[in-house]
């Protein structure tokens, strides 16, 4: 007897540590015997991994959550599950809102995925959002790409700023020892992966949750030791890490990233607001002054590194002088990229409470003033690459122009070269740009480095 392959369907929403857990999930999956559908209407387990950072990330999930709702009465035997962020904000509340759901699972659980599974398809509705301790990773990702990976290296977050909703939803800091991530990474060496993005929503907290001090009264793992731990890993060749909270970044961290030479000169770095005041309200724990301080430290070991940041305007409370405050940080330190947003407010944070909450007109306003900004600073620091020879990692094809590669510098810039992507995937690239966009770039190939695989 032949039975048709079980199919499922992952859409992700939101930041890498959500993508990182839909590849684990993913591989959860395979590993039952599942096959991957693009398209969810074809699949017979559909999985949305869920964003709530602000409203409309949320909301979106519910007008794609509606469509499959409709077809499972047509098709019982699909299963619909709501995993991530707006899971674990929501909980049975969900099921109240969406009550053809079968699974309701919060980012702690992605990789309890087959047991959450295995009770569904034994007829149950099931809701895992309790705080558990995250069992080490022992599955094995479906990675979208064959050339770079991400590794989780602590989850959770312990700050407290008073918009956000990710402490409520990812919990508290729990890191993976360092002898855990170096296992991954050189498995992942093995299999050939070239570049590795170390994750944590605050990952300078790295180690903080370890046992162990040293001497000098220092935590024995921080994010710093990490990194002089793992830059060895046989065929890695490039090491990234997001994202950095401007308090804990240190100056021991910054030359770390100048001795290492795996380590990529991009440092993304959140700022929020340029407004010693409004940085206070949100609770973030430095000045605009400090910012500075660690931007100007950074360029001064690494004259040329790129740096990239989010902000967010219209934060309660915040007048045309502290916003214009924020803009003065964006002319002055000219960011490489900058992730812009109003703010929303999110239940269950302290500042979506506040009375001096600002309208949809103002924060879009400002939205728009300071993107502008942004695009002409992005164009200005775009024009540095002219001419020169920058090396590019090959991740794929250019889904625009199938004669083209595309990869990105050390400085995190998509680039663009004429090239034959069967020859050149997983290639670190000497380009010589000849053209420059704000975002991206374009060049011609100059010279293939062979990788030194120990
Ligand atoms: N851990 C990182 C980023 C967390 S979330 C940090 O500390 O910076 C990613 C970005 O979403 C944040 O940097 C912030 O700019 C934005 N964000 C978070 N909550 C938001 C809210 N309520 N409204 C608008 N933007 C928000
Ligand atoms: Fe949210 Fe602040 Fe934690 Fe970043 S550091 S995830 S903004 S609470
Ligand atoms: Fe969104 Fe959760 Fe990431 S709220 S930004 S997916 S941690």
């Amino acid at each position: 007897m032949t039975t048709s392959p079980r199919r499922y369907h992952i859409t992700t929403f939101g930041c890498q540590m959500n993508k990182a857990d839909s590849e684990r999930m993913a591989g959860i999956l395979e590993d039952m015997g599942f096959e991957w559908s693009e398209d969810p209407n074809q699949a017979n387990v559909i999985l949305y991994n869920t964003c709530t950072i602000r409203d409309n990330a949320e909301q979106k999930v519910y007008s794609y959550l509606g469509r499959q709702a409709k077809r499972k009465h047509e098709q019982p035997d699909l299963t619909l599950i709501v995993a991530g962020c707006v899971a674990q904000q929501e909980g049975e509340a969900l099921l109240r809102r969406v009550p053809e759901l079968d699974l309701v699972m919060g980012p702690q659980h992605a990789n309890r995925l087959k047991d959450l599974l295995e009770s569904v398809l034994d007829g149950n509705q099931v809701v895992a959002t309790e705080a558990v301790h995250i069992i080490e990773d022992i599955t094995k990702p479906r990675r979208d790409s064959s050339v770079t990976a991400w590794v989780n290296v602590i989850y959770g977050c312990n700050e407290r700023c008073t918009y956000c909703v990710v402490p409520n939803v990812r919990g508290v800091e729990q890191s993976r020892t360092p002898e855990a991530i170096r296992a991954e990474m050189v498995e992942l060496g093995k299999q050939g992966y070239k570049e590795i993005t170390l994750l944590g929503q605050n990952i300078d907290a790295y180690g903080r949750d370890l046992p162990g001090t040293t001497p000098e009264g220092r935590h024995l793992h921080t994010l710093t030791d990490l990194l002089y731990y793992v830059h060895d890993v046989p065929g890695i060749e490039r090491l990234r890490f997001a994202t950095s909270h401007p308090r804990y970044f240190t100056e021991r961290l910054i030359k770390a990233c100048a001795e290492l030479p795996k380590v990529c000169e991009h440092f993304h770095i959140p700022f929020q607001s340029g407004d010693n005041e409004i940085l206070k309200a949100m609770s973030r724990g430095y000045t605009h002054e400090k910012y500075r301080r660690i931007i100007d430290t950074v360029r001064r070991y690494m004259p040329d590194a790129s740096i990239s940041a989010d902000a967010i305007v219209g934060f309660p409370g915040e007048t045309e002088a502290q916003f214009e405050n924020t803009l003065q940080l964006v002319e002055d330190i000219g960011f490489d990229l900058l992730n812009t947003a109003a703010y929303s407010p999110r239940p269950g944070t302290p500042a979506a409470l506040w009375d001096n909450q600002l309208s949809e007109e103002v924060k879009s306003d400002r939205l728009q003033r300071l993107n502008h900004l942004v695009n002409l600073k992005a164009a200005e620091r775009s024009q540095r690459y002219l001419g020169r020879i920058e090396e590019v990692l090959v991740e794929d094809q250019n889904l625009k122009d199938k004669t083209q590669v595309m990869g990105r510098t050390g400085g995190n810039r998509l680039t663009f070269f004429t090239g034959d992507i069967n020859e050149l995937k997983g290639q670190l690239v000497k380009v010589k740009i000849t053209e420059v966009r704000p975002f991206s770039l374009t060049g011609e190939p100059v010279e293939v480095r062979q990788a030194i695989t120990a």
